[in-house]
C-alpha cells in the first residue's frame, strides 16, 4: 500500500494509501468518527464510516487522544469542503504510541506557557508552517548564491576578537585563553573573498544584547556574502536580487503555509528590484516631515525605521550613514569622508533593518588609523590588517539576519517564533 505524505495526498485521490502521523482532534457523531491527523506536511481529516473498520492498539476510537501517533490505512476521496481537498476513509488504524494529557490544548495559551513548551508548541500547524517557510528561505538563499558563483565557506564560531563592537560579546573559556562566540563572520569572509572571489557563509551568530525587543535574539542565523572587486553600488544590487528571489520563491513554493498563517501576500508580491535608495540625510528630512526630531549623527531606532519603511511599497536602502555610527572597517565616501559607504535594508510593514552591509576599507594606512581611533588592539587584528598588504582590492559584503527575514515574510509580531528554539534576554529554556 502507498505510504503518502498529507501534502501530496491530492495526487492519490481514488487510491488506497497509508498515512502516518499524530492525532490533532477526535470527534464523533453517532456511529461516524472523525480523526484529524497531521504528519508535519499537512493536516487531513480521516473518517470512520464502516463498523468493520479495524482499530488496533486501543479499544475505542474515542481513546485517540491529541498527539497519539497513528498509522492509518484507507481510501482517499476528493472532498471540496476539506481544506486540502481530500479526505481519508479509514479501513484500519493502528496506534503506534498513545499520548497522555498533552499540555497544549487547542485553545488560547499565554506566550510564556507556549515558550516553556516550545518543544511541543512547534507541532502546532501555525508554528510548523513558519518553520517550513524558514526552511524555504534558507533554501532560496543558498540556491541564489550557489547559482551566482558564490562559494560557501564557513568562518569559525569561536573567535579571538570582536567583529561588531566589544559590548555584545559572549565570552567563553578556551583552555587558558579567553575566546568569544562569533558576532559576525565578516572579517574571515573578507579573507576568504581574497582566496575565492565571491563567497558566503550561513551560520549562527551571537550577540549579548541587553535588549528585550521583538527583533533581537542572542543567537541568530546570518547569511554573509562577501565579494572581491565589488564596490558599493554592486553590493546593493546583489542584496535586492537576493531578497526578491527569496520572497518570490516563498510565494511560489509555500502558498499553503502562508495561508495557514493567514499572511496577506499582496505586499510581498511587490517585492521586485530595484529597491528605492535614500541617503541618511534624506532619511532625516523625511523623518522630520512626519514629526521625528532626529539630529544629524544620531542613530535610527525601531520607530524611525518603521516610519521610513512605511513610505515605500518594497524594501528600501538607507545609505551613507555618518562614519561615527558605523563599524571601524567601513569605507568612507570619497565625496564626503564623514559618510560611510554603508547601507541598511529596511523591510516594509514595520519590520525595519533586515540587512546591514558596506564597502570595506582596502587601504592599509586608513584601516590602521580606524583601528586606533576605535581603541581596538592592532595586534588582535594583525591577520585582518595583513589582507591590505598583499594585493588589496575594493571589496564589499553584507549580513542578512535570517530571523528578521522570516518575521517579515511571515508577518510575525516577534522573532521568537522564527527560530526553532529562541534564545532571548531571559530565556535559555528549553
Ligand atoms: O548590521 P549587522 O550588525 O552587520 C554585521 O554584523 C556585518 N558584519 C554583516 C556583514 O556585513 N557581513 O547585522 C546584520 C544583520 C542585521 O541587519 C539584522 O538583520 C541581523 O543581522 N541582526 C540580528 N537579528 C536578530 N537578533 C539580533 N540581535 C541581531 N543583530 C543583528
Ligand atoms: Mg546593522
Amino acid at each position: 500500500m502507498n505510504k503518502v505524505y498529507i501534502n501530496a495526498s491530492a495526487d492519490y485521490v481514488g487510491q488506497d494509501v497509508t498515512i502516518e502521523g499524530w492525532v490533532t482532534h477526535y470527534r464523533s457523531s453517532g456511529k461516524i468518527h472523525f480523526i484529524v491527523v497531521r504528519d508535519g506536511t499537512g493536516v487531513i481529516q480521516c473518517v470512520v464510516k464502516s463498523p468493520d473498520a479495524l482499530l488496533e492498539g486501543v479499544n475505542n476510537w474515542s481513546e485517540l487522544s491529541q498527539e497519539t501517533a497513528v498509522q492509518v490505512r484507507g481510501h482517499l476521496h476528493a472532498d471540496k469542503r476539506a481544506p486540502i481537498g481530500v479526505e481519508l476513509e479509514v479501513e484500519s488504524l493502528k496506534v503506534i504510541s498513545l499520548s497522555d494529557n498533552y499540555p497544549i490544548a487547542p485553545k488560547e495559551h499565554g506566550v510564556d506557557f507556549l515558550m516553556d513548551h516550545r518543544h511541543l508548541w512547534i507541532r502546532s500547524p501555525r508554528q510548523a508552517a513558519i518553520l517550513r517557510i524558514r526552511a524555504a528561505i534558507i533554501h532560496a538563499t543558498r540556491q541564489f548564491l550557489d547559482d551566482n558563483g558564490f562559494i560557501v565557506a564557513d568562518p569559525p564560531v569561536i573567535t579571538p576578537a570582536a567583529a561588531e563592537g566589544s559590548t555584545t560579546l559572549f565570552p567563553i573559556d578556551y583552555f587558558d585563553d579567553r575566546a568569544y562566540l562569533s558576532q559576525s563572520g565578516q572579517l574571515y569572509m573578507e579573507a576568504l573573498a581574497m582566496a575565492l572571489g565571491r563567497v558566503y557563509s550561513f551560520g549562527p551568530t551571537f550577540r549579548a544584547e541587553k535588549s528585550k525587543t521583538r527583533r533581537h535574539l542572542m543567537e541568530f542565523w546570518m547569511v554573509e556574502p562577501e565579494m572581491a572587486f565589488c564596490e558599493f553600488e554592486e553590493n546593493l544590487m546583489w542584496q535586492e536580487q537576493l531578497v526578491s528571489y527569496i520572497v518570490q520563491y516563498v510565494l511560489e513554493t509555500r502558498h499553503n503555509e502562508l495561508q495557514t498563517i493567514e499572511r496577506d501576500i499582496t505586499r510581498l508580491q511587490q517585492v521586485k528590484p530595484p529597491f528605492p535608495r535614500i541617503t541618511y540625510n534624506e532619511a532625516l528630512e523625511r523623518l522630520r516631515s512626519v514629526g521625528f526630531d532626529l539630529k544629524w549623527g544620531e542613530d535610527m531606532g525601531a520607530p524611525h525605521e518603521t516610519a521610513l519603511a512605511e513610505m515605500f511599497d518594497r524594501p528600501v536602502f538607507v545609505t551613507h550613514f555618518p562614519v561615527s555610527l558605523k563599524a571601524f572597517y567601513m569605507q568612507p565616501d570619497p565625496q564626503n569622508p564623514e559618510l560611510a559607504l554603508a547601507a541598511d535594508m529596511l523591510a516594509p510593514e514595520g519590520y525595519g533593518e533586515i540587512i546591514g552591509g558596506s564597502q570595506r576599507i582596502h587601504d592599509l594606512a586608513l584601516l590602521e588609523e580606524r583601528i586606533r581611533q576605535h581603541h581596538l588592539d592592532p595586534a588582535v587584528y594583525s591577520w585582518y590588517i595583513d589582507l591590505r598588504r598583499y594585493g588589496s582590492v575594493p571589496h564589499s559584503g553584507f549580513g542578512m539576519g535570517l530571523e528578521r527575514v522570516v518575521a517579515w515574510i511571515c508577518g510575525l509580531d516577534h522573532v521568537r517564533e522564527t527560530i526553532p528554539f529562541a534564545r532571548t534576554l531571559n530565556r535559555l529554556w528549553p
